[in-house]
């Protein structure tokens, strides 16, 4: 069990589970659909959150319907400290499409999450201050990234970002990492090998690999995890629960079981549809 603040978006996502994935210019029936909370910050949260872990979290949400809709649930989850702030935009959403061989396709408009500015972060450097671990995505500013992973360095805080959805970040930033979570997609669009970012200064990478399971790769060492044969329905958020979860079972000593932990919560979470599954608080 950690203390961690997740900083991150937060969404109301709205799954569509279709036969399969609409073509351009192609309208199509859905078989079912289902509104869900989402957004990769706050499923990290969740995930942290539900595995035990100490969580404070940081989001923005609008001040319209789903503004309200949210903050209830996100205090009803219990987080010690959830500090989200009313913007004078509409809450995140996605569009979460979901076909029958389990593939997603995902849309989603920022809203109030790109209201999560630096000086919001500023208001509330206590969080940073109190928490040991900081989980970052990039469904939020940029700006407000760099400015988090500045100030929770200069504080001796451990900094883990998962670069999703992929975007560039400066090798000022990159080199303070003490992890970075990435897939096969984000790291090839990174144009940086696994050694090169080590050489350049990262701690450590959380490599994940969907069915073929994770990695966790330093300069000493590489700690792998094969993913259980599961019936996956849906994958959306697995990567966000795994995050979660790894962090919430870190453990410098034994890195092994905290991949061997996340994966088996990740396992779980893509037998459901929506990214956050209540039943990863049962797992051991
Ligand atoms: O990673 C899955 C998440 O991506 C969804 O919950 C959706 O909101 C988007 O942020």
């Amino acid at each position: 069990m950690n203390n961690i603040l997740v900083v991150g978006s937060v969404n109301i996502d709205y799954i569509f589970n279709v036969k399969n994935m609409p073509k351009p210019s192609e309208t199509i029936t859905a078989k079912s659909f289902k509104k869900q909370y989402g957004g990769k910050g706050c499923n990290q949260a969740f995930s942290a959150k539900l595995t035990g872990s100490n969580v404070d979290f940081l989001a923005c949400v609008g001040t319209d319907g789903d503004g309200v809709e949210v903050k209830k649930y996100l205090s009803d989850l219990g987080f010690c400290n959830c500090s989200i702030k009313e913007c004078d935009e509409s809450t995140g959403k996605a569009i979460v499409m979901v076909s029958d061989d389990s593939e997603n396709m995902i849309v989603i408009t920022p809203g109030a999450n790109n209201l999560l500015t630096p000086s919001v972060v500023e208001q509330n450097m206590d969080l940073i201050e109190k928490n040991d671990i900081i989980l970052l995505q990039n469904e939020i500013p940029e700006q407000t990234n760099y400015y988090i992973i500045n100030k929770a360095k200069e504080k001796g805080k451990y900094v883990a970002l998962n670069l999703a959805p992929a975007r560039h970040i400066p090798d000022e930033y990159l080199k303070q990492l003490d992890c970075l979570v990435v897939n096969e997609i984000e790291l090839k669009f990174l144009g940086k090998s696994i050694e090169e970012l080590l050489d350049l200064g990262v701690k450590s990478i959380l490599l994940t690999l969907g069915k073929k399971g994770s990695k966790y790769i330093t300069k000493k060492e590489k700690i792998e995890c094969d993913a259980e044969k599961v019936n996956a329905v849906d994958t959306t958020g697995a990567g966000d629960a795994f995050m979660g979860a790894f962090f919430s079972m870190y453990n410098e000593g034994d890195i092994q079981k905290s991949l061997d932990f996340a994966t088996r919560v990740a396992s779980v979470v893509v037998q459901y549809t929506g990214a956050q599954v209540k039943k990863i608080s049962l797992i051991k």
